[in-house]
């Protein structure tokens, strides 16, 4: 059910600040609502006036004396909130608040926003807006906006933050002849957001497809719920403007530095099946292409040409895409052998030469659309006589309703000689571009979402492990009353000890006897290593001992790493010296955390040591996907680091097993404490059996 059903069929609508002075905003609102088609009661409010458009007028809310559902609000910026209120009083459902001087002011316009999510708040009304264009369905036949002109009816919503974009775009898709199902303008998002309007056209029965332009967004656990639930209904398309790098500099760790916030958005979108445009010709190009085909039932692509240069850069394109081109069957390469010229390729693409007038395409098209191992077609037109190409577009228009279980593209390349075929084909629902490249990426976008909602089972959750909450507690309470946010070594490996993730312990010891006795205790050889808050690089001050043997080299190594730290820093805080045990060299990987202010903590997993950054071979999943081994697995299988962890070149496979539950359980860890800020377990090291953590690095907060 469309729990937004009163802003676009609403049965009565007041225009609140509506004016019979053409020009003015409430004027081109009252226009907009009367010229396209919306049939039901539209009160005009103005303390003045006495009609406006022929509508008799009302001198406020309260004196329409009967139910409103929507109200649009196009009065100034001061007078809104008690407008507002008005609205509430007279229960209407929902307000589009088309007035600018709110939150994008600052200072009083942020007061005044405030004033009115607390009034919306109240009377349970929601808002749209402010600072926003309107909106608009084309089925229902509303326009509640002030923009000039109204889409053609089609299936395609889009939701926008930027009211300039939904004017620019409408004022295009009338040029482009592209359809809409309904327009939105989200404004400041006070009350409703890209959320509910995302799930609001899941439902809306004359949406196919959902686009959205986003700077960012409102609630990132509730995006990725809504979205995850709507995206196996309709494919969405977001184009997020606005990537940041800012927080990825400032990030301390190799987790954080790699990360940044539109890794976050990356991940997040990915996880809920949202398919991130990288610009606004592929948001429309996939909205064509979604708005029109059927999904591919794959991604091998078979492509028709008439010219081999644009053919090689399709093909090219495909091989860097997550597309493949088709391999056809025999009994298709002999008739493709059989009633094409010798001199045609048979072979994927298909070359039908340039001479090809429409039977060539004709007949290569319908065996294409009949060979099994083709999933898509793009046919590729190069100019050649303007009768020749509508002759053709309408061809491949006449074929194609005979196969529609497989998507199909045209490039049209050209211009004059092209465009009218290009109309042809567009009208008649075949989505057409005039370079292969946009082709291929609208096509990609198919074939991604096909595969998500393939793939959309749902997984087991695996059992939560057993971990121990009070030792963390206890760690970090210690850490902070001490004024700081890094953990030391000894702290550190207590946190991970205590979930379960393997650790090489670390023991803070405060005097040679104690080290002697814990080095016994776990071990030789072992490695001791200077513990001062102030020393992040303990090698450069001579603060490390690596494979001491027996506890008189433990004795000297201890004294020996006093004095030297004593002499390169002498107001240090040294807070003892830690012994760890020696570990044996191992496949090197990282484990790292970072928290997303959005979407909250994201797990990094890649190939680890020093080089993590240079080489950039990591994986990212939000903490809360890493509930279950396939996602695990997945997100360890994108990596290289995995080729090596199978056992690269004869080398005896890792434990991956245990790389699987300590991935599961730093996650866990990354949601249970929101006071960590950022994780670095790198290197673990993994072994034929078994794993262990040698190098932690882990930043925490005070939660209030
Ligand atoms: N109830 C109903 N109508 C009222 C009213 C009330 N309580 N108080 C005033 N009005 C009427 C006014 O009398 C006027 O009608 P009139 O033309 O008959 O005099 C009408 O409301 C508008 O008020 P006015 O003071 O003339 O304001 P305006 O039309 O110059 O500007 C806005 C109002 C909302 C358009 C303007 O403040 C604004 O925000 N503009 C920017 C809009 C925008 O760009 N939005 C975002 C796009 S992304």
């Amino acid at each position: 059910m469309d729990d937004l059903k009163f802003l676009f069929e609403p049965e009565q609508v007041a225009v609140i600040g509506a004016s019979a002075s053409r020009g003015k905003i409430g004027y081109s609102i009252v226009e907009n609502l009367l010229e396209n088609g919306y049939k039901k009661p539209i009160y005009p409010i103005n303390p003045k006036a006495e009609k406006i458009l022929g509508l008799t007028c009302h001198k406020s809310i309260a004196s329409v004396g009967g139910p409103v559902d929507l109200a649009v609000i196009s009065v100034p910026a001061k007078l809104t909130p008690q407008v507002v209120r008005e609205c509430g009083e007279a229960k209407v459902k929902g307000v589009v608040i088309i007035t600018a001087g709110f939150k994008e002011i600052g200072g009083e316009g942020l007061k005044l926003e405030r004033e009115l999510q607390k009034i919306g708040h109240q009377y349970k009304m929601r808002l749209v807006g402010p600072n926003c264009i309107g909106l608009m369905d084309t089925h229902t036949k509303i326009n509640a906006s002030f923009a000039n002109g109204f889409p053609e009816k089609g299936n395609i919503s889009f939701i926008s933050q930027s009211g300039a974009m939904v004017i620019a775009i409408l004022d295009w898709s009338l040029h482009a002849g592209l359809g809409f199902s309904r327009f939105i303008s989200l404004g400041n998002k006070a009350d409703l957001s890209e959320i509910e309007f995302i799930k609001s056209c899941a439902v809306d029965p004359n949406t196919k497809v959902i686009l959205v332009y986003a700077e960012d967004v409102t609630d990132g656990e509730e995006f990725i719920r809504v979205c995850s639930e709507a995206s196996k209904v309709k494919p969405i398309v977001i184009l997020k403007s606005g990537t940041s790098v800012a927080g990825a500099q400032a990030a301390s760790s190799h987790t954080g530095a790699l990360a940044g916030s539109n890794q976050a958005y990356d991940t997040a979108f990915r996880q809920s099946g949202v398919l991130r445009a990288d610009n606004m010709s592929d948001l429309f190009n996939m909205a064509r292409a979604f708005s029109t085909q059927p999904l591919p039932g794959g991604n091998r692509v078979a492509i028709i040409t008439n010219s081999g240069g644009p053919a090689i850069i399709a093909t090219d394109t495909i091989e860097k895409s997550g597309l493949r081109m088709a391999r056809f069957g025999k009994s298709t390469l002999d008739q493709l052998r059989e009633k094409l010229p010798a001199e045609a390729n048979i072979y994927n693409p298909i070359d039908v030469l340039g001479d090809a007038r429409v039977d060539r395409f004709q007949f290569a098209l319908k065996k294409a659309f009949e060979e099994d191992n083709v999933d898509s077609i793009i046919v590729i037109h190069s100019p050649i006589e303007e009768s020749e190409a509508d002759n053709t577009a309408r061809a491949i228009l006449e074929l194609k309703d005979s196969y529609p279980h497989k998507p199909i593209f045209a490039v049209y390349m050209g211009g004059r000689i092209m465009a009218t075929g290009k109309e042809i084909m567009a009208e008649g629902g075949i989505p057409t571009f005039t370079f292969p490249e946009s082709a291929v990426t609208a096509l990609e976008g198919m074939v991604r979402y096909a595969g998500f909602k393939k793939d959309n089972t749902k997984e087991t959750a695996l059992p939560l492990p057993q971990v121990d909450h009070d030792v963390v507690k206890a760690t970090f309470y210690d850490v902070l009353k001490d004024r700081r946010v890094l953990l030391l070594a000894h702290e550190s490996s207590k946190v991970l000890e205590a979930y379960g993730i393997p650790v090489n312990r670390t023991y803070l010891t405060t005097s040679v006897e104690e080290a002697c006795s814990i080095s016994q205790q776990i071990g030789f050889p072992v490695v001791l290593k200077v513990s001062s808050p102030r020393i992040a690089h303990k090698s450069d001050v001579g603060g490390v001992e690596l494979g001491l043997h027996n506890r008189r080299e433990v004795e000297s190594a201890y004294h020996r790493i006093m004095e030297r730290v004593g002499r390169y820093l002498p107001d240090a805080p040294i807070y003892g010296i830690e012994v760890q045990k020696l570990v044996d060299d191992g496949i090197e990987v990282i484990i790292g955390m970072s928290r997303d202010v959005q979407f909250g903590p994201m797990i990094a997993f890649g190939l680890g040591g020093i080089y993590v950054n240079l080489l950039k071979d990591v994986s990212f999943r939000l903490a809360s996907a890493l509930n279950n081994r396939q996602s695990i697995e997945e997100m360890i299988s994108e990596t290289k680091a995995y080729t090596l962890l199978k056992g690269y070149r004869g080398q005896k496979p890792a434990d991956i097993e245990t790389v699987i539950d300590a991935i599961y359980r730093t996650a866990r860890l990354a949601q249970d404490f929101e006071e960590i800020t950022e994780l670095d377990i790198n290197p673990l090291r993994v072994y034929s059996k078994n794993a262990i953590s040698v190098d932690v690095k882990m930043t925490i907060n005070l939660i209030e």
